[in-house]
């Protein structure tokens, strides 16, 4: 007869053991298995929970409990990924403070909430990621609704409050500069809000100037310097003919190119140019040009034509904030680019020339030298430029496959990872699984996080709003958080 509370058999990847029936034991519950004969104590997260077979040595209606190891520690108290089992008949038990001091040791200096066990929350242990790991890209992955705006909020705080790197986010619906109220009263924060820490913050804005200079932010601009006629495929869809015509423009000043377009009549310049001189400002572009088609030419056009009038708020021939930007990620600011009812294709355009400075300016210090500082580039709805078939997103591939190089990492905020190229997925060292309501999604995640999490379906499956498994390099086995709520974090900083 095995007695209840003891391991029954063991595996490195899987713990049996039975409970008498009525016992306090849910899905998610951290145990503790006491090893005494080698001196170890393991941890391991209960998975599921049914019926033991009548044919199984235990008292009738007992209940047999599956865990999925986490780790163990040594008489050294350290701690180690499960790479051996407990010996059978070891006893087994709830934590104690003492054991979760254990789990709190291998956490990082990026505080954003608490670990869940079961039906609780374990309050000794605050889940915070590792720094280092996370600008070797991270991904936040949820269903509307489910948190990731909470989750990106309390990621700024705490990265305002420590200083691990440079933080830039890019806020399309203008929520996290002073906060939303909502419809029926709740008031969400916004990062204003943690007032303790302002310095460390950075807004700019195409607000009024009135707002701007209410709440000390400074005003966003972009000058045609910035433009790149590559960054054209990015917003709009463009043929092969069209492509021709941005990738012949490579070489030429993006002040240059808006003032030939804007300025100079293309309707008439293919046909035109081959007989009669030109006698225009820009005749390195028109030579350029001359061969390619006249269709073309006039798509090109339209289309510089409409992202000048969607940029208009914040596009400007001489004056630039991009340097001023990367300055203040490289002081290990958060950045916040607020471009509330700016167009998707202005915000894509600002994400792309921002992201090439940082870049830029990331490959120039490396030259110079070794460099700890490290950004972060946040970037929401990111199965746009990180697709299969993301046309014209090369900038935020490259910087996926050698940003880390140069210090420089994505966080790729989205609800369909499945829409996100299997390759980027996998070079993402951090993974913040929210609720998923595709089941499509959530397979994908269990099997391309850095941790195998086939095991936690079940879990991943039934995720409230702003819980999270959380899989990363940092931490030896795939975490159970709840994120905190920002409003209450926030108010918990600001007495700090
Ligand atoms: N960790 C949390 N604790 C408590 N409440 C939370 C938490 N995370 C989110 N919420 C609440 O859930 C609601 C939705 O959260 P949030 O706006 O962050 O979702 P979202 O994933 O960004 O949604 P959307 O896709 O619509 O942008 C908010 O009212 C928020 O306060
Ligand atoms: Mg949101």
């Amino acid at each position: 007869m095995i007695p209840h509370f003891t391991l029954a058999s063991g595996s490195l990847v899987s713990y049996l053991f039975y409970v008498p029936p009525g016992s306090p034991i849910y899905a998610g519950d951290v145990i503790v298995v006491d090893d005494n004969v080698r001196n170890l104590r393991f941890f391991a997260k209960v998975t599921e929970i049914e019926s033991a077979k009548e044919s199984a040595p235990v008292p009738p209606c007992t209940i047999k409990i599956t865990a999925y190891p986490l780790g163990f520690v040594d008489e050294k108290t350290i701690f180690h990924p499960p790479r051996t089992t407990p010996t059978t008949g070891s006893a087994i038990r709830y934590p104690t403070t003492d054991d979760l001091t254990f789990l709190t040791r291998i956490m990082g200096e990026i505080e954003i909430g608490k670990m869940r066990s079961g039906m609780g929350l374990l309050e000794e242990v605050p889940i915070s990621l590792h720094a280092r790991i996370l600008t070797q890209h991270m991904g936040i992955f949820a269903t509307t609704g489910m948190g990731k705006s909470n989750f990106m909020k309390v990621l700024a705080a705490s990265v305002m409050r420590d200083q691990p790197f440079g933080l830039l986010l890019i806020d399309s619906h203008g929520e996290y500069v002073t906060g939303l109220r909502e419809a029926d009263g709740t008031v969400h924060y916004g990062l204003l809000h943690y007032k303790k820490k302002r310095e460390n913050l950075s807004v700019f804005s195409v607000r009024s100037d009135d707002i701007i200079a209410r709440n000390r932010l400074e005003k966003l601009s972009l000058s045609y310097h910035n433009f790149l006629a590559t960054d054209l495929e990015l917003m709009y869809p463009l043929n092969h003919a069209q492509q021709e015509v941005t990738f012949s423009l490579l070489p030429y000043p993006g002040e240059d190119i808006i003032d030939f377009f804007m300025n100079e009549d293309v309707e008439s310049l293919p046909s035109s140019m081959k007989t009669t001189a030109y006698l225009g400002n820009h005749p390195a572009i028109v030579h350029r040009l001359r061969s390619l088609k006249p269709d073309a030419l006039r798509v090109i056009q339209r289309h510089i034509e409409d992202l000048i009038k969607r940029c208009q708020l914040f596009m400007t021939e001489e004056t630039s904030s991009v340097q001023a930007i990367v300055q203040k990620l490289f002081q290990k600011k958060v950045v916040l680019i607020d471009i509330p009812q700016i167009s998707e294709q202005g915000e894509l355009f600002i994400v792309a020339v921002i992201t090439r400075a940082i870049m830029d300016a990331c490959k120039k210090r490396a030259i110079e030298g070794p460099d700890t500082r490290q950004v972060l580039i946040a970037i929401e709805e990111a199965q746009r430029v990180l697709g299969e078939n993301s046309v014209g997103a090369q900038i935020f591939r490259e910087l996926i496959m050698e940003g880390r190089k140069f210090g420089v990492g994505v966080c790729a905020i989205t609800q369909q990872p499945k829409n996100i190229d299997r390759h980027l997925l996998a070079q993402m060292n951090t993974s913040v699984i929210m609720g998923l309501s595709d089941q499509y999604d959530r397979q994908i995640m269990a099997t391309s996080a850095k941790q195998d999490l086939t095991k936690m379906m079940i879990e991943i499956q039934t995720l409230g709003q702003g819980e999270a498994i959380i899989s990363t390099l940092g931490i030896p086995f795939p975490v159970s958080a709840k994120i905190h709520h920002y409003e209450s974090y926030i108010d918990k900083l600001n007495q700090e």
